[in-house]
């Protein structure tokens, strides 16, 4: 068994996949070239974005981002406890401040009280300013985006949207990577929409932002191409055979993957939520479940779950086990008053299982008599 089944995904859609991968080869192109166009066409379309710009992975489009606001010494970059390094490490790398908050005890999110009074440390302390919240919506759920935009907008925050774990999940209707001033994603194999490789894209609305934001892919080029390099930039760009491979993935993903991880969480949320905290989704948001994480009632019983689902040969993960204020890398960075206590009563329970769209019941079935059968 599979943590997540990348396999079983190519064998049903191998022929397209293929046809595509061949297409790419017979054009002898692998750089850009049509199929990038069809698929940034086709993502921006998807997220209901003006723009789509498509980039090397999910890190460099956060660093990029950052890049594109000038995000850099001086300034406090708001962010989430609970998240993967590089929703920070690419502002922190620009010599900003990262100032982590707390998390929701239901979502997992960012929790905007804890936002706004961080914000309000940095503020009367007098030495950061700040700039920027980065939104994560944390294991493909999406964050609370009306109540942080009207905290950005409140402090003229940059809202950046990290969708890396969400692309295929909806609040209140409309699709993650459509919030925030910027929104970027990664399309890492394991995430809801992956390639066979590193990939990443930025999405904007604005035509000058996006005009800039390429520019900025391709070492700074400016009008007269890229010999002309008018900025300071960087090389980051989607392949074309990763990008040939998405298409047909995204098609799979929007026919039935995202409603096949419903079928499946709910399958998981109802035979654990007596014993366990299941996943919160708000009823205007629909999550992808990037991972299906468990919340035990103790951090004994967290891990003697653990143990036996490995004794057991059943894949497992613990997504996180430290939050980002504890990093040593974050060592340095201000933390106020805050004490994250969700974020490390989350970090001490969560547990992931198997979680994927082509997890057959029988699988599911094993994972769930596995896992009750722990306690
Ligand atoms: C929340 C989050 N942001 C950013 C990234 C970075 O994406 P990539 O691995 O494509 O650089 C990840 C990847 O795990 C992530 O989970």
């Amino acid at each position: 068994m599979q943590f997540i089944d990348l396999k079983t995904q190519y064998m049903t859609l191998k022929s397209e996949i293929d046809s595509k991968i061949h297409e790419v080869l017979d054009a002898g192109t692998y750089i850009g070239g049509a199929w990038v166009k069809e698929l940034e066409k086709q993502l921006a379309e998807f997220v209901g974005r003006k723009h789509c710009i498509t980039c090397a992975n999910g890190t460099d489009a956060l660093q990029i981002a950052y890049m594109y606001y000038g995000v850099g010494k001086g300034d406090a970059v708001f962010c989430t406890d609970i998240t993967f390094v590089s929703s920070t490490e690419t502002s922190k790398m620009f010599g900003a401040t990262s100032v982590f908050c707390d998390i929701q005890p239901n979502t997992y999110n960012i929790c905007p009280v804890s936002l706004e009074k961080q914000i309000n440390a940095v503020i009367k302390e007098g030495k950061l300013t700040p700039k920027a919240v980065v939104a994560v919506d944390i294991l493909g759920n999406p964050c609370d985006y009306d109540k942080i935009k009207e905290i950005c907008d409140k402090y003229n925050l940059v809202l950046i949207e990290d969708a890396a774990q969400s692309f295929g999940a909806s609040y209140k209707g409309k699709k993650c990577c459509s919030f925030g001033d910027i929104a970027t994603t990664s399309f890492f194999p394991a995430k809801p929409l992956g390639c066979y490789g590193d990939g990443g894209a930025i999405f904007v609305d604005d035509d000058e932002a996006a005009a800039i934001i390429r520019s900025i892919c391709v070492h700074g080029k400016g009008p007269r191409g890229k010999y002309d390099n008018v900025r300071v930039g960087v090389n980051s760009r989607l392949d074309t055979l990763q990008a040939a491979i998405l298409l047909p993935k995204l098609k799979a993903l929007a026919d039935y993957e995202v409603d096949n991880r419903q079928k499946i969480a709910k399958r998981y949320n109802e035979a654990f939520k007596e014993h366990f905290t299941v996943p919160f989704v708000d009823k205007d948001c629909v999550s992808v479940y990037a991972q299906y994480a468990l919340l035990a009632k103790t951090n004994e019983i967290r891990n003697s779950v653990v143990e036996h689902l490995t004794n057991k040969n059943i894949p497992n993960m613990i997504y996180y086990p430290c939050p980002q204020h504890a990093l040593p890398v974050f060592k340095d960075e201000p933390h106020f008053d805050e004490k994250f206590e969700n974020a490390n009563d989350y970090c001490a329970r969560t547990l992931s299982l198997p979680f994927h769209p082509y997890l057959t019941e029988e699988e599911q079935q094993i994972i769930i008599d596995a896992v009750l059968e722990a306690l």
